[in-house]
């Protein structure tokens, strides 16, 4: 007899983060998470290094100047503003309060896997909207309400196929939803978006009671190691997950270098410009060479094998890894035959270009 979890714990599928190390390589070109290409901006190390002074000090329990700084940044709310261990807690936070044993939770096929795990670990049933080719459908996601739907979660843009909605879309999966139903946006990746069409819920989800928009600061702001994490949420929401918020779930350090990130615009931008251009870039490029791109408005492109071809996936992540670059498979949670992979600095990218061109001509 040993000690067991609750039933929901059991059949679990396990979220395998993109790999850090390549066997018998010592400084491989990590391109398997996302992360940002050129990491977090001086002033921000600069914060770092100055808390470093407090470590003895038990963090502000109300993250009084993170949330400060994030309101006049965005001109918001500051009371319905709170920060976390990474976005992902405050994710899990919002299912752990909102969903149980016999609710349904609405995802999109090829939504983040996150969501999935989160929403079974607390028993409840996950249902799915097919996309168009890998294009969140609303009209299929509101087929799917029932009077047990809790919640529907949907990143913007969407990790792994890197492709976004447009803001009068997202406004119609709202104002069709019935209000009771919780609308999560996950906008981990909005900084990066150039499209014009496209709109992030923090500019309206404020005059809602059901729309909660979660942010992060491991991307753009390349601080994804201090796991810090922002939301906003309705009034009635935020006072329910203050409850079972832990006190000190966002780490000092993390909030003070965030809040130095924040502020250095100039920093900010030329990392948004060296993704634009990548972005741009790599994608003619691979296309030439007669792969499928998604349109991607993130930091990180997801690509499609020729199923006809020895040139599949599986070869193209053995090449890359070969020439020290690590990749992102995909099994389960994407379309079939694709290697999603980060943008990286000018020659990692430049690496990626050389050993799928050469994949691809050989194929
Ligand atoms: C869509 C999406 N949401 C949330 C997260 C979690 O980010 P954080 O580092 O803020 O926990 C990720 C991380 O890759 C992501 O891709």
């Amino acid at each position: 007899m040993i000690p067991q979890p609750r039933s929901s714990m059991l059949e679990l599928p396990e979220y395998v983060p993109g790999e850090s190390n390549l066997k018998g390589i010592v400084d491989p070109i990590k391109l398997s998470s996302n992360e940002s290409a050129l990491g977090p901006s001086p002033q921000a190390l600069k914060a770092y290094a100055d808390a470093s002074t407090k470590l003895n000090r038990y963090p502000d329990p109300d993250q009084n100047e993170l949330r400060d700084a994030l309101s006049s940044f965005h001109n918001l709310e500051v009371t319905q503003l709170f920060c976390g261990n990474g976005s992902a807690e405050l994710i899990q936070m919002l299912i752990h309060a909102y969903v149980g044993s016999g609710d349904e939770v609405l995802l999109s096929e090829y939504g983040f896997p996150l969501y999935k795990i989160f929403a079974l670990s607390q028993g409840a049933t996950v249902v799915t909207a097919p996309e168009d080719d890998c294009l969140t459908n609303v009209e299929e996601l509101l087929n799917r309400v029932t009077p047990k739907t809790k919640l529907v979660a949907l990143a913007n843009p969407n990790n792994p196929t890197g492709t976004y909605l447009s803001g009068s879309e997202v406004r119609r999966l709202c104002e069709n939803l019935p209000k009771k139903v919780l609308l999560l946006l996950d906008e981990a990746y909005a900084e990066y978006v150039t499209a014009e069409d496209f709109e992030s819920g923090l500019t309206w989800a404020v005059e809602t009671e059901n729309v909660v928009v979660t942010r992060t600061f491991s991307k753009l702001f390349g601080l994804a190691s201090l796991r810090i994490g922002w939301m906003l949420a309705p009034r009635k929401v935020f006072e329910i997950l203050q409850r079972i918020r832990i006190t000190f779930n966002a780490n000092g350090p993390a909030m003070a270098t965030a809040v130095a990130a924040l502020h250095d615009f100039e920093y900010t931008q030329h990392v948004q410009q060296h993704n634009h251009v990548w972005r741009e870039k790599m994608s003619i490029e691979l296309k030439s060479y007669g792969l499928k791109v998604f349109p991607s408005m993130a930091n990180f492109l997801l690509i499609q094998f020729p199923d006809d071809s020895e040139a599949n996936s599986e070869a193209a992540a053995i090449a890359l890894m070969q020439n020290g670059i690590i990749p992102r498979p995909f099994s389960v949670g994407s379309p079939s035959n694709c290697l999603r992979i980060t943008l990286g600095k000018s020659h990692e990218n430049k690496g990626v270009l050389y050993t799928l061109n050469k994949l691809m001509q050989g194929a």
